[in-house]
């Protein structure tokens, strides 16, 4: 299984891919995270990334299709995978494309998940994130047993620097200009499922095993 989950910040991607994971047993491929861990390294990349990503703006499209192409090369890909937050600009989905096409990779599936604005903004600022294993959780919606404590390994909670409203603004703008033309991208090529991702999290992930198992 080979897709893309698509959509706004906080509409639910990384969570979801989790979950595909799970089930599929094919990797997550995250940028943001993939970006996050460099930045917590202080690799080149993470130092070049972090002004962009603390603004709330895209990461030059050079440095994350590279990225992508050392990844999409390594073994566990072959079988599958779920790309979370790439690509977000139509100039990253062809050069996917092109990737995939030297790789004889085929893209089976695009997920569109589709939330309000209002409903985007409060999961953004009730997020947490455990600092040693990543699990996410929300302080309202998906809250942990014991506060601000992670329930799979113990450790602590926080909040993203990007999490806080002004910058989720940008991110949202962001969004709308630059990443949201890539569902008519997908469309054209009958490739887009849009999963409606208001409700819970098991019914959100009942809508997108329905779209790619009719
Ligand atoms: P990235 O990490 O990709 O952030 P994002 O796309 O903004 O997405 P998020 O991780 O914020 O949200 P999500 O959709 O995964 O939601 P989640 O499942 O966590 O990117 C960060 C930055 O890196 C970018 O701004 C950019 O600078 C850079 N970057 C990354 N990729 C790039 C690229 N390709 N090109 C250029 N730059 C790039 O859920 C959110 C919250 O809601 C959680 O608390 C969760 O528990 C809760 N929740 C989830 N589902 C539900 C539900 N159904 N009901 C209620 N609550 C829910």
């Amino acid at each position: 299984m080979k897709m893309i989950l698509l959509g706004p910040p906080g509409c639910g991607k990384g969570t979801q891919a989790k979950n595909l994971v799970d089930t599929y047993k094919i990797p997550q491929i995250s940028t943001g995270d993939i970006l996050r861990e460099a930045l917590k390294k202080g690799t080149p990349l993470g130092v070049e990334a972090k002004g962009y990503m603390d603004q709330g703006l895209l990461v030059p499209d050079n440095l994350v299709v590279k990225i992508i192409e050392e990844r999409l090369q390594q073994e566990d890909c072959k079988r599958g995978f779920i790309l979370d937050g790439f690509p977000r600009t139509v100039a990253q989905a062809e050069a996917l494309d092109a990737t995939l096409s030297r790789l004889e990779l085929n893209l089976e599936h695009t997920l569109s998940i589709e939330v309000d604005e209002e409903e985007l903004i409060k999961r953004l600022t009730g997020r947490r994130i455990c600092r040693k294993c990543g699990e996410s959780y929300h302080i309202a919606f998906n809250p942990p047993r014991q506060e601000d404590i992670c329930n799979s390994c113990q450790g602590e909670l926080y909040q993203r620097d990007d999490d806080l409203e002004g910058t989720i603004r940008n991110r949202l703008k962001v969004y709308q200009d630059q990443t949201a033309p890539l569902i008519s991208f997908y469309k054209n090529k009958n490739i887009l499922h849009p999963i409606a991702g208001l409700g819970s999290i098991e019914e959100i992930t009942e809508r997108i095993n329905a779209a790619i198992n009719p």
